[in-house]
């Protein structure tokens, strides 16, 4: 039924002077094959009229018709490489490009699919990517933000807004989710996943998929998904970014590869390679990753684009020169070249002097028409571009209100002494730091279309939140860096950073007069915005600049000390665990960032999230997680034991465990029950906790469940997150938590690489965080 309606509602649409299915052949060059048997489909899709459809239009494209579909082109401001796009209007009008990213709205997205369907002889539209990482026009917390609400509908739900804007903003297409697990928190790009483990990360990505992409595509309120960073590339060593990954094949199936995976089960249409190498041989090569694995073995059926200029970086690698690598990469499963323009460059040629086939340039560019037909752009090429939408849509006040509900939400109470917080309107605090101010900061990085001036600054979310009953004796304290040449660096790539010219001395002294004019301290220190995110590594984790010296300033003034964290990744907070008297972390929270982060402060919002990556005491740590294999030489904590995996100089235990976080009032737990003490592979275990809220508020506690295996064939970690449920529990009130443990859950991957499950003892571990647990047995039998 679309088929017919594509070629009327194109040719109406487009103004075209011809129907999309009729050629002009005289503007077909001289040299290009005719319809050929190539383009049929490899095998039948579930959808027979999508493959009929494209058939048809793939007989009568040339073969350079089909390579201008594997060009994505840069079009404009947001550059996350060296290189950027040029003469990309040109290269539309002489089909030469299959889709654009870095540009939105209605008005210019149009202009430049006219551009496409107006002038190319078959008038395919064009695709249109965006990073829409967390949020498009109303912006979230960073990923890592929202992964700590341990909320799966509050994960979808920010989704699920962010396609509503970016598909009325010009968009069909967002390069989210990135599920790539990471472990080492000197990488920058710790701030754009769900954490470390596997199986939380698992449920992430399909939440996202789902928020994305909806049940149907062709719906003008989707966005087709781009998973990313296949694969591994969050194992890259010493958390720089783009460096090496090497791991076992065992470790990757058990560890790495599983939420791509489950981003494939639920559907995600693309799928973005990684720059580092897999197993010996860069990603975007990797003929096993693309085709073996992610196809023969997933059963992927979208399309593979590279990362930016990944096809060019294969040289320095050492693959090939430029024309080599392109078809490596093509016939390694690549259907799309971002930016590189090397397929564009050299696969015409490569297919006259026959080293490339075209029917591999026929797979890849079915594939990328397979999304634009999906996306439903043949039928109608200006869905996405309807001003009007646009304007109901972009930052309603229902996202503005969910905004700050999930950045709420996503907030993690580390520390709180003498029940410090919730604070007081009334009296005075000092707002100290040079976060406090902010707005540029609170919308984080990869907020790219994110309009940081309409960002509420922690200082604005007081005011509003306290109302004028409350004194705000405001100092800055700190730079956030007084290194000169870092500050340029991060300025250069919009970094907005104010600095104060007058010494640390000066600034810190200001602050503790305004420290010692007030009832309590509120230092909302950590990161700058630019110092996270993609290229941002960083060999120390600590708290940047004289930050830490403020503090120490500020902690001498007897005051009580609550330290708000604004940060993109796990920091070392040794000092500050030990002399803060309340630390609340909030990433960087959102459009809504202050709002959210007072509604938290001061009691409106009892916080509830809980880490999803380990806070190391010091660096040398890393990468520490929960989930670690045992040793044959654990350390059991006796100070002259010599021969034991331990530190000389800092005990193993994290600074905050994964899975931790605290609230304004306290949850005890009783004893897990479990339904039996040995189950068969087929039978359910049933395992029962009662949870109390003991304290004096209201609240949300996650219960996690975890499980070892303690005897296998291969070894396993020492316990792996599996289940945990979210619930309210009023003050007083008491909850019997339920889960059901089955053979899905005691499977892993044995030396063969097999899914299985081995009989035997299993433990199983239920609590409040990762560290605070009680333990249960049971037996697997055959
Ligand atoms: C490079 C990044 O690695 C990737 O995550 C991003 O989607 C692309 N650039 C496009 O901006």
């Amino acid at each position: 039924m679309r088929k017919t309606s594509t070629a009327f509602a194109l040719l109406l649409l487009a103004g075209c002077a011809q129907p999309i299915a009729q050629p002009d052949t005289a503007t077909q060059t001289a040299t290009a094959p005719q319809a050929n048997a190539a383009s049929a489909p490899a095998s039948q899709s579930a959808d027979p009229e999508m493959d009929a459809f494209i058939s048809d239009l793939m007989a009568k494209m040339t073969l350079d018709e089909k390579i201008g579909q594997l060009n994505l082109a840069a079009v404009g401001f947001d550059v996350t490489g060296p290189v950027v796009s040029q003469n990309v209007d040109e290269n539309i009008r002489k089909g030469n490009i299959g889709g654009v990213f870095n540009t939105f709205t209605p008005v210019a997205a149009r202009k430049l699919q006219e551009m496409a369907v107006k002038n190319t002889r078959l008038h395919i539209p064009l695709l249109f990517g965006y990073d829409v990482i967390h949020g498009h026009r109303t912006i979230f917390p960073i990923p890592l933000g929202i992964s700590t609400s341990w909320d799966m509908d509050v994960v979808e739900r920010s989704a699920r807004i962010a396609a509503e804007e970016a598909s009325a903003d010009g968009l069909n297409w967002v390069f989210s989710p990135m599920v790539d697990i990471a472990r080492d928190p000197r990488w920058g790009r710790i701030a754009e996943g769900a954490g470390e483990d596997t199986w939380y990360g698992s449920q992430v990505a399909k939440a996202m998929v789902r928020g994305y992409q909806g049940t149907d595509l062709t719906k003008e309120n989707t966005v087709m998904a781009c998973l990313k960073h296949f694969a591994l590339y969050g194992a890259a060593e010493a958390g720089r970014d783009y460096n090496t990954v090497d791991m076992s094949m065992l470790r990757m199936y058990q560890e790495y590869l599983p939420p791509y995976k489950a981003a494939i089960e639920a559907g995600v249409g693309s799928v973005m390679t990684s720059f580092n190498e897999v197993n010996g041989v860069p990603a975007t090569a990797n003929k096993w990753l693309m085709t073996e694995l992610l196809r023969d073995e997933w059963g992927f059926d979208g399309f593979v684009v590279t990362d930016y200029t990944a096809i060019n970086e294969l040289v320095p690698h050492g693959l090939g020169t430029e024309a080599e690598v392109g078809a490596l990469t093509l016939k390694a499963g690549v259907d799309m070249d971002m930016v590189g323009e090397v397929f564009l460059k050299h696969l015409n040629q490569q297919v006259k002097d026959g080293s490339v086939s075209e029917a591999d340039i026929d797979k890849a560019c079915r594939r990328i028409l397979e999304a634009k037909y999906k996306l439903g752009l043949f039928e109608d090429p200006y869905r996405y571009t309807n001003e009007q939408r646009a304007t109901e849509t972009i930052m309603k006040p229902e996202f503005i209100e969910a905004t700050r509900d999930i950045a709420r939400k996503s907030m993690v109470l580390l520390k709180n002494s003498k029940q410090t917080l919730p604070l007081k309107k009334t009296g005075s605090i000092a707002l100290v730091g040079p976060l406090a101010k902010s707005q540029r900061d609170m919308i984080g990085n990869w907020s790219g279309a994110g309009d940081w001036k309409q960002a509420v600054s922690l200082e604005q979310g007081i005011r509003n939140v306290a109302g004028n009953g409350l004194k705000i004796n405001y100092a800055k304290g700190a730079n956030f860096t007084d290194d000169k040449q870092m500050i340029d660096r991060l300025n250069a790539h919009g970094g907005e950073l104010q600095i104060d010219t007058r010494t640390s001395q000066q600034m810190i002294a200001e602050a503790v007069k305004a420290a010692q004019a007030s009832d309590v301290i509120v230092a909302v220190v950590g990161e700058s915005q630019g110092m996270t995110g993609e290229a941002a590594s960083r060999a120390d984790i600590t708290l940047p600049g004289q930050q830490q010296e403020l503090l120490k300033a500020l902690k001498k003034t007897g005051k009580p000390l609550v330290v708000v964290l604004m940060n993109g990744r796990p920091l070392a907070l040794q000092w500050e665990e030990e002399n803060a008297d309340a630390m609340l972390e909030t990433w960087f929270a959102g459009t809504q960032a202050g709002n959210a982060i007072a509604d938290v402060l001061f009691g409106a919002y009892n916080p509830s999230g809980k880490l999803t990556t380990t806070f190391p005491q010091v660096v040398g740590q890393v990468p520490l997680y929960y989930n670690h294999k045992a040793t044959g030489r654990p350390y059991g904590g006796q100070m002259l034991d010599k021969y034991k995996s331990r530190y000389m100089d800092v005990s193993n235990e994290p600074l905050y465990p994964f899975g931790y976080g605290l609230s304004y009032t306290t949850f005890s737990y009783g004893k897990p029950q479990l339904s039996k003490t040995s189950i068969t592979p087929t039978e359910t275990l049933e395992v029962t906790v009662n949870v109390t809220n003991s304290g004096n508020f209201d609240g949300e506690e996650v219960v996690q469940l975890y499980l070892q295996d303690v005897h296998a064939s291969v070894t396993r970690p020492v316990k792996e997150l599996k289940n945990f449920q979210k619930i309210n529990l009023k003050k007083g009130e008491s909850k019997t938590v339920t889960f059901r443990v089955t053979q899905e859950d005691l499977k892993f991957y044995n030396t063969d690489l097999e899914y299985v499950y081995e009989p035997g003892a299993f433990k199983l571990y239920v609590g409040t965080n990762s560290r605070d647990v009680q333990e249960a047995d049971f037996t697997l039998t055959k």
